[in-house]
């Protein structure tokens, strides 16, 4: 898959990506904001693993974020399953060099009718940390709603935190 946006293209990760993949990723600046999956410090194998995953089989929709021919950053889409089959959640990340530009914002933008086209989803969203506002904005720029606050739902770095959802309804 190959999208076009403004700022970025959105790509299908190979095995090339792995060293900027490590090289974008290995700051605790980023992984503060991810689930604890996204390792910090992030290793050659983390960058290996993540890459084998987001190319192998599976229901989830990993792209590389790339900017100048290089992978900056992640973008995805992973479909839930049982009850919650009709929702899909998105995550996201970007080099830190990169921060500021528009870059996720127009990501997000280009992959929600992705999204909605490619699963059998009424609902897309992302549960965000409660000290990550530039992540707020960009799905408030993007048409997502805030939906509801779950307090204390996040331990992460030693610390609780409230998980903020928002959701798009396509
Ligand atoms: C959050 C993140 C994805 C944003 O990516 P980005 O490409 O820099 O975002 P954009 O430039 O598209 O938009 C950021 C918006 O947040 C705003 N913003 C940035 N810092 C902010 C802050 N501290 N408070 C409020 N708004 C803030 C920017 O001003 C901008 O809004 P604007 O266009 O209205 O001015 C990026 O910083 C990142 O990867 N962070 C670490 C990982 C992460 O948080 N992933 C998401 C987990 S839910």
């Amino acid at each position: 898959m190959r999208i076009l946006t403004p700022t970025s293209t959105l790509r299908d990760w190979t095995p090339d990506d792995a060293g900027p993949l490590l090289k974008h990723a290995d700051n605790p600046r980023i992984a503060g904001s991810m689930r604890d999956a996204f390792p910090s410090p992030y290793t050659p194998d983390d960058a290996k693993r993540f890459i084998a995953k987001a190319t192998g089989p599976g229901p989830d929709l990993f792209l590389a974020i790339d900017v100048h021919g290089e992978a900056v950053g992640g973008i995805g889409i992973h479909p839930k399953s049982d009850v919650r089959c009709r929702s899909a959640e998105i995550g996201y990340w970007l080099s830190e060099s990169y921060w500021g530009q528009g870059i996720v914002t127009d990501a997000v933008s280009a992959l929600v009718p992705v999204a909605f086209g490619r699963y059998n989803i009424v609902r897309l969203q992302a549960g965000i940390f409660s000290n990550n506002p530039a992540s707020m904005r960009v799905l408030e720029k993007c048409g997502f709603t805030r939906e509801a606050v779950h307090k204390n739902a996040i331990w992460k770095n030693g610390r609780s935190l409230d998980e903020v959802v928002y959701v798009h309804f396509g």
